[in-house]
């Protein structure tokens, strides 16, 4: 065990973290599409399972470049924003607060892989591993993407949808205050009669 404890030990343990990150991905992007409603979001979670599956290729090829098995190491990160994500998709939402949510859903995968992936190119780079830091670099351009394109379309209409749908909730359901609105003339007019 003299190799305990070294830079490369954790650098393949965080590989097999993010291999098995992707695996369980791979399995949640479609539920996200799936409960999408808008169509260019579906097909933005429906584009990056694709490219997952990429990444899971790509990963395989650091392995082999490094002279290791393929091996996942189960990720509690991921795991705990999936659970968080099927949290989501069990509330009641209208479709336009659900798909604000599913971005915000989105968005804490994307940014803990790039968190990930920035580490194991920046190590890679260190420990003078080129091919591994070049995939892995590809990588984390990729997850980054995701993360702009998931904000281009928060920040281009969704988010502004589930605010509009919020306000127009509040009016539904407030007819009281509607009814009251209407005496306000009468006691206007009444005030009006002060002197
Ligand atoms: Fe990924």
């Amino acid at each position: 065990m003299a190799e305990a404890g070294t830079l490369h030990n954790a650098f393949i343990d965080e590989l097999r973290d993010m291999y098995d990150a992707e695996k369980q991905l791979t399995k949640e992007l479609p539920k996200l599409a799936k409960a999408s409603s808008n169509p260019k979001l579906r097909q933005a979670f429906e584009s990056h399972l694709q490219e997952t599956q990429g990444q899971i290729a790509r990963l395989e090829k650091v392995f082999a470049s490094l002279d290791e098995k393929v091996r996942g190491k189960h990720c509690d990160g991921i795991t705990g924003i999936i659970e968080e994500g099927k949290s989501i998709m069990e509330e009641d939402f209208n479709d336009a607060t659900m798909d604000a949510c599913l971005i915000a859903a989105g968005q804490r995968a994307e940014h803990y892989e790039m968190a990930a992936y920035g580490t194991l190119v920046a190590w890679a780079q260190a420990m003078g591993h080129t091919e591994p830091a070049k995939l892995l670099r590809q990588t984390l351009d990729e997850e980054k993407a995701a993360d702009k394109k998931l904000s281009r379309l928060a920040e281009g209409g969704i988010n502004q949808g589930a605010a509009d749908a919020a306000q127009s909730d509040d009016e539904d359901a407030e007819p009281a205050t509607v009814g009251a609105s209407k005496k306000t003339p009468t006691s206007k007019a009444k005030s009006g009669n002060r002197r």
